[in-house]
């Protein structure tokens, strides 16, 4: 029927598990019959989805399909839910992290996807607040980075991993006001948003097996970054920066402009190095084998003669525990 063809064209999968945590719900919600066919599963107000009990139980239901317009109030539930998922003592840490990953993912997808400027950066902005609650209550930065290597999306685990090793640089950089740090994690959080842009058989593919054509391709996700940002109302200066210049480094020797040392922004130098070092660190299409933290750490400074801001370089062997004592993170008011 042709308002059912309508209908799947406005509507977003979400998963089925996010959806039954929302109380009330934040939309209406569908279940998928078949091609072009939906069924009202529960209106936005409502307490519960309708037959919630066998929904759950239901196997063959891994999602459920909101109205495109209503995607944001889903975001914003999840955030919701989030602050208090993360500062609850009794929730594991491998449930905190998914939790904030699922959120993560949710953000970049209505920056990237659904196109909710306004909206989107205040919720990248909560999901970030949400993270450097996650970091500060550690001080064993290489656990986190654990239990984030277990998800799956990989532009979201990057993204996460680059702004979280980015607050655990900045802090034992001395950077400990609670603004600067949001706005650290949100240059970190975002700084590949560009990537999004990029065909996976480029995104994914080793460095020394692209042509010319792909390098120009991989590293245009740079520019594409700071025109999807531009885009969104109120984003600070400073985010901006590191998406133009996380692939600088102290050397001169990055792109697209090769900077040096002194023209780059102060944030841009803590994430183009937790960017590299993640980049060695974690697994993934292009770094199938990864190197344990002091091996990465051994190979910046020795193999690639460590191109990055040096401070930022102490703050990270703090941050590991390789250099002295880490100094601790404790959230500042
Ligand atoms: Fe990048
Ligand atoms: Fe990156």
């Amino acid at each position: 029927m042709p308002e059912n063809k309508i209908f799947a064209e406005n509507l977003i999968p979400i998963s089925k598990n996010e959806v039954i945590r929302f109380s009330p719900l934040p939309a209406d919600f569908y279940i998928k019959l078949g091609e072009d066919n939906f069924i009202l599963a529960g209106r936005r107000g409502d307490t519960a989805l309708q037959d919630l009990h066998s929904l759950k139980k239901d196997s063959s239901i891994f999602e459920l399909f909101v109205h495109r317009e209503e995607y944001k109030n889903c975001v914003g539930a999840t955030l919701q839910i989030a602050e208090i998922v993360i500062t609850h003592k009794e929730i594991s840490d491998l449930k905190k992290v998914n939790f904030l990953f699922s959120c993560s993912e949710q953000v970049f997808k209505e920056i990237s996807e659904l196109g909710f400027p306004h909206e989107s950066l205040s919720h990248a902005q909560h999901a970030t607040r949400s993270l450097i609650t996650l970091v500060a209550a550690r001080d064993d930065l290489n656990s986190l980075l654990s239990l984030l290597a277990e998800q799956d999306d990989e532009l979201v685990k990057h993204s996460m991993s680059v702004s979280a090793v980015s607050v655990a640089i900045a802090w034992q950089m001395g950077m400990t006001i609670q603004a600067t740090l949001e706005k650290l994690a949100l240059g970190g959080l975002l700084h590949d948003i560009g990537m999004k842009e990029i065909p996976p058989e480029i995104a994914f593919k080793s460095r020394h097996l692209m042509n010319a054509s792909d390098v120009k391709t991989y590293e245009s996700h740079v520019g594409r970054g700071v025109d999807i940002l531009s885009k969104m109302p109120s984003v600070p200066t400073e985010v901006i920066a590191v998406a133009m210049e996380h692939h600088e480094n102290a050397l001169g020797q990055g792109y697209p402009r090769h900077l040096r040392d002194v023209k780059m922004n102060p944030f841009s130098k803590v994430v183009a190095l937790a960017d590299c070092f993640c980049e060695l660190s974690l697994k993934s299409p292009t770094n199938p084998v990864p190197r344990t933290a002091v091996d990465t750490v051994k190979l910046i400074e020795l193999a690639m003669g460590q191109p990055f801001s040096k401070p930022a370089f102490q703050g990270l062997k703090q941050a590991l525990g390789i250099t002295g004592k880490a100094k601790g993170f404790r959230k500042t008011a």
